[in-house]
C-alpha cells in the first residue's frame, strides 16, 4: 500500500493492495482519472490522458488549445455547466439562483490510516500502517465552496474507498441538489453490467446485460437501499465469469435512497457513479457548514466476479463489521416467527426451547408479538411494553427459563415504526414522517416515525435502553417492514424538507450507534421484511442480516447466490422453516432445507416441539454438523461453483484461510432422467495438498478435485443436495 503525489507529472497513485488507481491535475486544476486496475509502477502515465480530436462542436475551456475539452476529459469530480454534459457528480444552487460550478483542486494531504466519517458507518482501519488516506482539496472561488474529495488505499485490500465533503467556505447559503459519493471515468464501454434486483422474497437477483450508449441507471426512492435495487453497481469485460475477466464494482456504506449508474458517452467511455439519490433531494448548505456523503467503495478485479466478491467479503468481515461478534462463530437459532406468528404464550414458547436444548441449538429469539397489544400486524408499534397477558413472567423471566434450558434469549423489536392504533401515536400524532393537509399512507398499518427528529429519537433510545436492559438479553432482531411515503418532518422548515430522508438516515444511524455501543454484548441482526436493507450500511453497526422472508430452500438458492456477489457469508441469515413452505408452498426435503441454510448463519424457524423422531434425529445431525463447519462458513473464503441463474444446479464452496479445510455444498433443483454424469470441480485449493472426504475413506488430491473434479452420484427426485467436508489428510 502507498500513496504518492509526483510534483512533475502533478499525478497522484493510489496503490492499494494490487490494484493501482491514477489520478492527475490538468490546466488550472482540474482532477482527471488516468487509471484504474492491475497494480502498475507509475511510469508514463501521463501519457495516458486522451485529447480531444473532435474540435468542432466541443466547447473548448482554452481557446488557445482546441484538443482539452472537459467533454472528452476523464474526472474525478466532474460538474455540469461548464461543458462537460455528461452525469456530473456533484450540483449546487448558489445563493444567486445559478447552478454552475466548477472545482479545481487546491491542495492535498496525505495521512496515516482512515479517518472516520463523521456520522456515517464507513469501513476503517485498525492501525495507521494498515491504510493511508488522500485528501484532495478542491475549491470553486467564486462560488466559496470546497469539495474535499477522499481515497484509502489498504495494505491488505484491493479495495479503494471513496467519499466526498462538501463545504461552504461563504457567508451564502447554497443549495446541494446532488453529492454523488464516487465517479470514475472508464477508457471504453465493452462491459457488461451487472447488478443486484428483486422484490420481497425474491431479493437480490442477479442482473446482467451488456452496456448500450446512455445511461443505465438502478435506483431506490424508498428511504431504504430496498428489496428491489441493491447499492452496488459493477461493469465487467463481456467475457468475465466467476474466475477471469475485468470487474470495476462500486457498492454504497448506506441505507437510503441511492443512485448507482454507468453512462456510455458519444465516445464509448464509461461513466461509473454511485451515491445519495439525487432525485427529491436538496441539502441547504449555510456558510460554514458541510455536508459529508456517505462512503463508496470501489473494487477491481481481475479475476472475474469471484475475485470482486472475495476482496467485498473480506473487507466487510473485518473492517466494516465491528464488535464483540466480528470475528465469534455466531450462534445457531430458533426464532419463534413462523412456528407460532402473532398466536403463543409463554407456555407455548418453552415448549420449542426445550426441543431446541434437546436438539443442541443455542439460542432462542422470541419475534414479533411480545409487546402492547400485538396480536396481529395492525396495532402496537411504539408501544414497546411487555405484554404481560401473554408472557405473565415478564420478558426477564422468560429469559431466565430460556438461559435455564442452556439457551440465549434474543428478542425482536420494529423502533423506527409507529402503529396509529398506539398510545404512542395517540399520545404523539406528528412523529411520524408525514406531510401537511395530505393522506399518511399506510403499509402492513403502520407509519415511519421521524427519525430526523431529536425528541423521537431520544425516545427510542430510552425505550430501547430499558427494554434490553430489562432482561438478559444477547441478541436482537431490529426489523424495519416499510418503505417511507409522505417524507416530511413536522419539525423542519420548508428550505429543509428535502432533506429528511437523509436526516432520517443520519438519525437512524446516530441511534444505532448510541445503542450498539450501549449494549456491546448483544449480537445484531438488521432485517427488513427480510432483506430490504441488506446494505453495508447496516452491516456497520450489525453484523449480520436476515437475508429474506423467503425461507423456500430453492428460492434462498438464487438469493443466497446473488447476495454473496458483495455481502459475506457470515453476514447472511439462513434458517430451515417448515413444509410446505410459507412462502412459495413447495415441499423440499429436510436435508435440502439444511444444506442452503448451512450456507450462512444457521437457525431454525419452525416448531420443534411438532417434529417426528426423524425429523428430530436429522436436525440434531445437522445442528452438530454446523458446529463443526461454522468457522469455515463464516469466515473461510467463498467460491460460487455453479450458478442457479444458469442452470438446473447450483453449488458453493468455503475454503479455510490455510486451506486446510473446505466444505462444498451442491443442489440440483429438478430432476434430469437419464441426464448427464456430473462433475464437481471444487475451487482455492492447495493443487498440492491432499484432502480426506468426511464420512468416506476417499482420499483426493486438491489437484484432483480442482482439475478432473469431484464424480457426483446419480440424485433421484427433484430438489436434492449434496455435502462435502474435506479436512488435509
Ligand atoms: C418481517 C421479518 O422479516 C420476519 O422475519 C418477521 O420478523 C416479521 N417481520 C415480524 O413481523
Amino acid at each position: 500500500m502507498a500513496i504518492w503525489y509526483d510534483e512533475q507529472t502533478r499525478t497522484f497513485h493510489l496503490q492499494s493492495g494490487s490494484v493501482s488507481y491514477v489520478m492527475q491535475i490538468v490546466k488550472d486544476g482540474y482532477l482527471a482519472h488516468l487509471y484504474w486496475g492491475r497494480k502498475i509502477r507509475g511510469t508514463a502515465i501521463h501519457d495516458m490522458m486522451p485529447k480531444s480530436f473532435r474540435p468542432s462542436f466541443n466547447p473548448n475551456p482554452f481557446p488557445e488549445d482546441e484538443t482539452f475539452s472537459l467533454d472528452t476529459l476523464p474526472q474525478e469530480v466532474p460538474g455540469y455547466g461548464t461543458s462537460d454534459f455528461r452525469s456530473p457528480a456533484y450540483q449546487v444552487r448558489l445563493a444567486n439562483g445559478t447552478t454552475v460550478a466548477e472545482f479545481k483542486v487546491t491542495g492535498h494531504r496525505i495521512v496515516a490510516g482512515k479517518p472516520a466519517l463523521e456520522g456515517l458507518p464507513a469501513v476503517y482501519a485498525e492501525s495507521d500502517d494498515e491504510a493511508q488516506t488522500l485528501e484532495i482539496e478542491l475549491e470553486d472561488a467564486a462560488a466559496k465552496l470546497k469539495l474535499i474529495a477522499s481515497y484509502t488505499a489498504f495494505r491488505d485490500s484491493d479495495a479503494i474507498a471513496r467519499s466526498v465533503r462538501l463545504v461552504n467556505v461563504g457567508h451564502e447559503p447554497v443549495r446541494v441538489l446532488r453529492l454523488l459519493s464516487a465517479s470514475v471515468d472508464l477508457p471504453h464501454s465493452r462491459f457488461d453490467a451487472v447488478h443486484l434486483w428483486g422484490t420481497w422474497a425474491r431479493e437480490r437477483h442477479l442482473a446482467r446485460r451488456a452496456l448500450m450508449p446512455g445511461v443505465q441507471a438502478i435506483e431506490s426512492r424508498r428511504g431504504s437501499s430496498s428489496h428491489q435495487h441493491n447499492p452496488f453497481f459493477a461493469v465487467v469485460s463481456p467475457d468475465a465469469t466467476e474466475d477471469h475477466g475485468e470487474v470495476y464494482a462500486m457498492n454504497l456504506v448506506y441505507s437510503g435512497s441511492f443512485l448507482a449508474q454507468a453512462e456510455v458517452d458519444q465516445f464509448a467511455s464509461t461513466r461509473l457513479s454511485i451515491g445519495l439519490n439525487p432525485f427529491d433531494f436538496e441539502w441547504l448548505l449555510e456558510g460554514g457548514e458541510s455536508l459529508q456523503a456517505p462512503e463508496a467503495v470501489l473494487v477491481y478485479s481481475p479475476e472475474g466476479l469471484g475475485g470482486m466478491s472475495r476482496t467485498f467479503h473480506k473487507l466487510y468481515r473485518t473492517r466494516l463489521c465491528r464488535g464483540a461478534f466480528r470475528d465469534k462463530e455466531r450462534p445457531i437459532l430458533i426464532n419463534n416467527w413462523e412456528a407460532t406468528y402473532f398466536d403463543f404464550d409463554s407456555e407455548k414458547l418453552m415448549k420449542i426451547v426445550r426441543a431446541a436444548k434437546e436438539l443442541g441449538l443455542e439460542l432462542f429469539v422470541l419475534d414479533d408479538g411480545w409487546f402492547g397489544k400485538r396480536n396481529d400486524d395492525k396495532r402496537s408499534l411504539g408501544d414497546w411494553f411487555v405484554n404481560t397477558d401473554k408472557l405473565p413472567e415478564g420478558l426477564d423471566g422468560l429469559a431466565a427459563k430460556v438461559n435455564e434450558q442452556g439457551l440465549g434469549f434474543g428478542l425482536w423489536v420494529e423502533p423506527e415504526m409507529i402503529s396509529p392504533d398506539s398510545d404512542l401515536y395517540r399520545a404523539h400524532p406528528d412523529w411520524c414522517l408525514h406531510v401537511p393537509d395530505h393522506r399518511r399512507t399506510l403499509a402492513r398499518t403502520q407509519l415511519v416515525l421521524d427519525f430526523s427528529r431529536q425528541d423521537v429519537r431520544d425516545y427510542i433510545v430510552e425505550r430501547l435502553t430499558a427494554i434490553f436492559s430489562s432482561a438478559p438479553i444477547s441478541y436482537v432482531k431490529w426489523d424495519m417492514n416499510r418503505n417511507m411515503t409522505e417524507i416530511g418532518s413536522a419539525l423542519l422548515p420548508p428550505e429543509r424538507q428535502r432533506e429528511t430522508a437523509h436526516r432520517y438516515m443520519l438519525g437512524l444511524y446516530e441511534v444505532l450507534e448510541k445503542i450498539t455501543s450501549s449494549f456491546p454484548n448483544i449480537l445484531f441482526e438488521s432485517c427488513s421484511g427480510g432483506g430490504g436493507r441488506f446494505d453495508a450500511g447496516m452491516l456497520y453497526y450489525m453484523p449480520q442480516t436476515w437475508t429474506s422472508d423467503d425461507t423456500d430452500a430453492i428460492e434462498r438458492l438464487k438469493i443466497q447466490y446473488g447476495t454473496s456477489l458483495v455481502y459475506p457469508v457470515s453476514a447472511m441469515g439462513s434458517h430451515v422453516s417448515a413444509v410446505p413452505n410459507h412462502q412459495v408452498h413447495r415441499i423440499t426435503s429436510l436435508t435440502t432445507r439444511g444444506h442452503v441454510a448451512m450456507s450462512g448463519n444457521f437457525g431454525y424457524e419452525l416448531d420443534l416441539s411438532k417434529l417426528a423422531d426423524e425429523e428430530k434425529a436429522e436436525i440434531a445431525r445437522q445442528v452438530e454438523e454446523y458446529k463443526e463447519i461454522r468457522g469455515l462458513v463464516q469466515q473461510g473464503d467463498f467460491y460460487r461453483l455453479l450458478s442457479p441463474f444458469e442452470g438446473n444446479e447450483t453449488a458453493w464452496q468455503f475454503v479455510s484461510a490455510d486451506k486446510s479445510e473446505t466444505y462444498a455444498i451442491y443442489v440440483r433443483t429438478l430432476a434430469v432422467p437419464n441426464g448427464p454424469l456430473g462433475r464437481l470441480r471444487l475451487k482455492g485449493l492447495d493443487p498440492n495438498k491432499t484432502y480426506a472426504l468426511r464420512g468416506t475413506d476417499r482420499v483426493y488430491g486438491g489437484d484432483e478435485l480442482m482439475y478432473a473434479g469431484l464424480p457426483l452420484p446419480v440424485l433421484e427426485g427433484d430438489f436434492r443436495s449434496l455435502a462435502f467436508y474435506f479436512k488435509e489428510a
